[in-house]
C-alpha cells in the first residue's frame, strides 16, 4: 500500500517525499507543477535511490484523481497541494477558494469513494491571525484575516465536520510555523517564483547578489529588538513531524491538531545575523517601516506534539541558515539551474 502525496513536487512536499522514502514507505505523487518543477522529484528519486509514480494532475480534476486512486492501492494521503501566497490571495480570492478549498473537497470525495480515510493536512500558523499572546497553543482561537488563511480555517472546519459525521476517519491537521532551510544535500530546496515575499529566501538571494539589500519591515514592534519575531523551523524537522503524525493515526480514529514549530522565536535581525555567520560576510539590510498585515510575534508552544507524537525539532538556526545557503549556492537559479 502506498501513501499519496499531493503537492509532492513543492518545497515541503519534496522534502517529505525524501524522508518518507528513506523511512521505507511507497509513494504516489500528484502535483500540477503550478508552483514547482518535476526536477525536484528526479532529485528526490536520486537521493533516496528509489522510484515512485508521479502524476502531473490537478487535485480539482475529479476524473484524474479517480484514475490515480484506481492505479495504486493507497492507504493514506499527505495533503500539501495548495496555493500559499497571502498577497495573491488578497488580489485573487476566488483562485484560493477554488484551488485550496474546492481542491480539498475533490480529494476528500475521492478518498471516501476509495475507502481511504487517513489524512495528514498542511495547515498553518496563519489560522491564529494576530494571537493575544505567545507562545501559541493549539486551543487558541482561530481568526484568519485573508483568503489564504481563511482557506486553511475552512478546510480544518470541513475536516472537523467530516470526522463528526464519520468517526472512522483518522486525520491530523498540522499547523506549520515558518519552514525554512533545505535538505542537507543541497540538492532540493525552496525555489520561489519571482521575487520572494518570505524573509529567508529573500536573504539568500541578497547574499548571492540578486538584490542589493534586505528590507527589515518594521523596527518598532513590541519585541526585544523591535523587529518581527517568528518561529523558524527546519523543513526536515517539519517533515519528520509528518511521519510521527502518520504513526499517531495508527493509534485510533479521530481528528488531531498539532503545532509544528520549535518553540523559539527569532527576530528579523537575529535571522540576518545567523545568515551572516553561515555566509561569512555581512548581509546588507535597511531598516524600513512595517509591512501591512504583519503581526509582531508568532511562535509555537510545541508541547502537545512533543507529548502526543514524541516529536520535536532538533535543528537550530545555524543549521537552517547553513542548509538554505548550501541549496542557494549549489542552485543559484533554483531548479532552472539544471
Ligand atoms: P509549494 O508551493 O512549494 O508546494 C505546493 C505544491 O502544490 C506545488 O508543487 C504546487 O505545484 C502544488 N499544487 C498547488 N495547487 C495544486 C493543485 N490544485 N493540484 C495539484 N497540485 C497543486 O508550497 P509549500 O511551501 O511546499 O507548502 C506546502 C503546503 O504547506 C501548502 O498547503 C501550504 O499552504 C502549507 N504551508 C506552507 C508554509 C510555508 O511557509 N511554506 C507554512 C504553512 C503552511
Ligand atoms: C517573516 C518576518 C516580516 C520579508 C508567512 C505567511 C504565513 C505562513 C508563513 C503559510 C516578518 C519580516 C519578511 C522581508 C522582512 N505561510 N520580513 N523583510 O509573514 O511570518 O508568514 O509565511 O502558511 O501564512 O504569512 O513570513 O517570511 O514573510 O516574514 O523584514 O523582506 O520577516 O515582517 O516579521 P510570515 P515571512
Amino acid at each position: 500500500m502506498a501513501i499519496l502525496i499531493t503537492g509532492g513536487a513543492g518545497y515541503i512536499g519534496s522534502h517529505a517525499c525524501l524522508e518518507f522514502l528513506k523511512a521505507g514507505h511507497d509513494l504516489v505523487v500528484v502535483d500540477n507543477l503550478s508552483n514547482s518543477h518535476e526536477e525536484a522529484l528526479r532529485r528526490v528519486r536520486q537521493l533516496a535511490g528509489r522510484d515512485f509514480p508521479f502524476h502531473k494532475a490537478d487535485i480539482r480534476d475529479a476524473a484524474a484523481m479517480k484514475r490515480i486512486f484506481a492505479s495504486t492501492p493507497i492507504e493514506s494521503v499527505i495533503h500539501f497541494a495548495g496555493l500559499k501566497s497571502v498577497s495573491e490571495s488578497v488580489s485573487k480570492p476566488l483562485l484560493y477558494w477554488d484551488n485550496n478549498v474546492a481542491g480539498t473537497i475533490v480529494l476528500l470525495h475521492q478518498m471516501t469513494a476509495h475507502g481511504v480515510k487517513r489524512l495528514v493536512f498542511s495547515s498553518s500558523c496563519t489560522v491564529y491571525g494576530d494571537p493575544a499572546s505567545v507562545p501559541i497553543r493549539e486551543d487558541f482561537p482561530v481568526s484568519a484575516v485573508n483568503a489564504y488563511g481563511m482557506s486553511k480555517v475552512t478546510i480544518e472546519r470541513m475536516l472537523h465536520d467530516l470526522v463528526r459525521a464519520d468517526p472512522s476517519w483518522r486525520i491530523a491537521s498540522l499547523r506549520y510555523f515558518n519552514p525554512v532551510g533545505a535538505d542537507a544535500s543541497g540538492r532540493i530546496g525552496e525555489d520561489p517564483n519571482g521575487i520572494p515575499a518570505n524573509l529567508v529566501p529573500y536573504i539568500t538571494q541578497v547574499a548571492v547578489g540578486k538584490h542589493p539589500f534586505v528590507s527589515v519591515h518594521g523596527t518598532d514592534y513590541p519585541t526585544h529588538d523591535g523587529t518581527g519575531v517568528r518561529d523558524y523551523i527546519h523543513v526536515t524537522d517539519l517533515v519528520l513531524g509528518h511521519l510521527k503524525a502518520l504513526d499517531k493515526l495508527e493509534a485510533g480514529p479521530g481528528l488531531v491538531t498539532y503545532n509544528l514549530g520549535t518553540g523559539k522565536g527569532s527576530s528579523v535581525l537575529e535571522m540576518i545575523h545567523a545568515f551572516e555567520k553561515a555566509v561569512g560576510r555581512p548581509i546588507p539590510h535597511r531598516l524600513l517601516p512595517r509591512r501591512p498585515g504583519d503581526v509582531a510575534e508568532a511562535w509555537a508552544d510545541p508541547a502537545l506534539a512533543r507529548k502526543e507524537l514524541g516529536w520535536q525539532a532538533t535543528r537550530g538556526l545555524d543549521q537552517m541558515c547553513a542548509d538554505a545557503w548550501r541549496w542557494q549556492t549549489m542552485n543559484p537559479n533554483g531548479y532552472a539551474t539544471a
